[in-house]
């Protein structure tokens, strides 16, 4: 493991170490019922995986889907070379493929359920609330809540999974998010490069969304 590569470009970086700050945000203005930033939390929160989205069809190579959404069989070759491999991901193993994109729909679903719920005096609600009638709001509104809760279950085996790659298997998986570089075999290829026309684009459609979105569609 002796080259240093560049595996996770800023973006990528930005939008993974802004959920849990938002995670935490959004919960805690939902609990002292500050309603203005808890919307403004979840607008954020729905620019990042909107960017994430389209970053995962047009952004650097580890990014993308197409290179970390495998096969059922690649996936099981993976956890058979277990736990004997060493750390030879240039981005997500076959594995963790599956649970990014498990993460991202749940998160997806907890702003979706966010956008159309009521609250119980009908006051506070979201965006396109208007566009669902009072008790479908309010039931999508129970969604809501409970989606949190399975984002907090997620978050936790996420937490251990990286844990057991971190203490048993000595891949510095945390270092790498942050910094954006890991120890690889002499060789690897991660083919990071940052598009910036990409990013600018990306970053212009995922804002144009959400500020429609935020008009409540009425425009
Ligand atoms: C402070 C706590 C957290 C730590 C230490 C952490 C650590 C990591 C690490 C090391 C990776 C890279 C995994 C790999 O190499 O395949 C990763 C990826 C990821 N994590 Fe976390 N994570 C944390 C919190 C969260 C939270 C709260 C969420 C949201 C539910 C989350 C969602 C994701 C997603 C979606 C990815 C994939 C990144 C991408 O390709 O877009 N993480 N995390």
């Amino acid at each position: 493991l002796n080259t240093k590569i560049k595996i996770w470009d800023l973006p990528i970086r930005l939008f993974h170490w802004l959920l849990p700050v938002l995670l935490g945000f959004s919960w805690y203005t939902a609990e002292i019922r500050a309603i203005d930033w808890h919307l403004r939390s979840g607008y954020t929160l729905m620019f990042l995986i909107i960017f994430r989205i389209i970053w995962g069809f047009c952004g650097s190579e580890t990014a993308r889907f197409a290179n970390f959404v495998r096969g059922a069989k690649a996936v099981i070759d993976y956890l058979r070379i277990q736990p004997d491999a060493k750390p030879s991901f240039a981005g997500h193993n076959p594995l963790a493929g599956w649970s990014v994109i498990f993460m991202l729909v749940a998160l997806t679903l907890q702003v979706l359920t966010g956008l159309f719920a009521v609250d119980v005096d009908g006051i506070d609600s979201g965006p396109l609330s208007l566009w669902v009638s009072f008790d479908t709001g309010r039931t999508i509104a129970e969604l809501h809540e409970w989606c949190f809760n399975l984002l907090l279950l997620i978050t936790v085996t996420h937490l251990l999974a990286i844990a057991w790659y971190e203490v048993w298997k000595k891949e510095r998986l945390v270092i790498a998010m942050i910094s954006g570089f890991k120890r690889l075999p002499e060789g690897s290829k991660p083919g990071l490069s940052l598009n910036l026309r990409r990013l600018t684009f990306a970053v212009i459609i995922s804002i144009g969304i959400v500020y429609l979105v935020s008009t409540g569609l009425q425009i």
